[in-house]
């Protein structure tokens, strides 16, 4: 997701200012973030209501706290009236963040030459795509492949949004109309039966997260309650499998994290990768995503998480406010993703930095085929591949892992300029 960064955070999600510092580490207050934010207008507002009264209920019924996660699980994904499951714009000038695809085509002509390397080696004819967005990856990887003769024999995808699955079903018809009888939209994973590619592109960043606080060696899990007509956090005792995840993870660090800090932990993951690793007979699985190796995730100056909340174009770090209208994030850990892979039986092809992904893929090649003697069309292609590639930008927040499984064991092209595999 990219968009302005508001609310004094760096673009590398380390939020330092002491205005962010006193909302994290004091109960829920959400006049910080609607301050500075517009104002959904009365019907809007009348919406996100309607979830909050929802969430409220569930509060109560379950004793006065609910986990974040599922905080979190209802504000994305409440059956017609959570983010992704509602019918706001979401992606683009119109939404409230642009993702790589989103951004320009370059991202997914890149990721389409990955994917035919990956076909030609694995002897496959699919691609399955997780959670598509608005279609525009699919549309423009596949533009791609079909332009060089190298189309999957059918397209996949599997969106657990309704909204969206309807909105990449009208994509895909008018954009592409000679391939759309080749794209399935699918209720559930196949078991085996992709021999070729599965990929996900900000999935992993949008699946709820358990939030925590260290209180000395103490795990709490930061808890979302109902007080005075609004939601605010409440620490408890983690449960035994919390605690023992986060546990595992100082274990790993080698080093306790300081008191009072705050962070996330995917409990849903390995269960994911494991469901998504057990589609996968013969290629590769490819997931990108804003996130970091373990040591770098949980670095002691990472103290208040990696929460980020999208609304109109603004960052901000108040995941609490106007549910269902607003995106929330939380960074991926990609050492656990890494684990996660290997126990399900994948060997990890390859882990680098989005730059070095689409560089690797061609990015340059690809980006001065585009660029013309049009002098405001050569700038707009040189900008987005500033934003794709920059350091600050997505060029290093995002990365990319590739999992194989059946494939000779040779470098994939887009990790093959640099791989970072040691750092996870
Ligand atoms: C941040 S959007 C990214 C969309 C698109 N991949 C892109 O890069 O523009 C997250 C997407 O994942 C979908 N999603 C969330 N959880 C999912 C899951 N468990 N399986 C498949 N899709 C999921 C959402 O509905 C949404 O389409």
């Amino acid at each position: 997701m990219y968009a302005d960064f508001a609310f004094g955070m760096d673009r590398k999600g380390l939020r330092g200012s002491k205005e962010i510092n006193a909302f994290v580490n004091v109960p829920h207050s959400q006049p910080h973030a609607t301050a500075a934010l517009p104002l959904p207008d009365p019907a809007t507002l009348a919406h996100s209501a309607r979830l909050s009264d929802q969430i409220r209920d569930e509060i109560l019924a379950a004793g006065g706290s609910i986990g974040f996660r599922r905080f979190m699980d209802c504000a994305l994904y409440a059956p017609g009236l959570g983010y992704y499951n509602a019918g706001a714009a979401k992606f683009g000038p119109a939404g409230d963040f642009v993702t790589a695809p989103e951004l320009s085509p370059l991202f997914s002509t890149c990721l389409a030459r990955q994917c035919e390397e990956i076909l030609q080696l694995a002897g496959g004819d699919l691609i399955l795509e997780l959670g598509a967005g608005s279609g525009r990856m699919a549309t423009d990887l596949l533009r791609e492949l079909i332009a060089r003769g190298n189309a999957p024999r059918e397209y996949w995808i599997l969106e657990t949004s309704a909204g969206l699955r309807k909105r990449q079903r009208q994509r895909l018809a008018r954009e592409l109309p000679e391939f759309a009888a080749r794209i399935r939209w699918l209720d559930r994973l196949p078991e085996g039966g992709v021999r070729g590619v599965i990929l996900a592109n900000e999935v992993l960043d949008a699946i709820p997260v358990c939030r925590v606080r260290l209180s000395g060696r103490r795990v709490m899990e930061m808890r979302i309650a109902w007080e005075g007509a609004r939601f605010e956090w409440r620490c408890l005792p983690a449960d035994a499998e919390l605690d023992g995840a986060v546990q595992d993870i100082v274990r790993d660090l080698g080093a306790p994290l300081p008191d009072g800090y705050v962070t996330e932990v995917n409990m849903s993951l390995r269960a994911l990768i494991e469901r998504w690793a057990g589609a996968l007979t013969v290629g590769a699985l490819v997931l990108l995503d804003y996130g970091y190796p373990r040591r770098e995730y949980f670095h002691p100056q990472r103290g208040e998480g990696t929460l980020l909340c999208h609304y109109r174009h603004r960052v901000h770090a108040d995941p609490l406010l106007y549910p269902g209208l607003q995106d929330i994030s939380a960074a991926v850990d990609f050492t656990a993703v890494a684990e996660a892979g290997a126990g399900a039986g994948l060997d990890l092809g390859g882990f680098t930095t989005q730059a070095h992904f689409l560089i690797g893929c061609g990015l340059e090649e690809i980006a001065s085929r585009q660029s013309s003697d049009d002098t405001r069309r050569w700038l707009e292609v040189a900008q987005q591949v500033k934003v794709l590639t920059l350091p600050g930008e997505m060029g290093e927040l995002v990365k990319a892992i590739a999992f194989t499984r059946n494939l000779p064991s040779r470098p994939l092209k887009g990790f093959a300029s640099f791989d970072q595999r040691p750092r996870l």
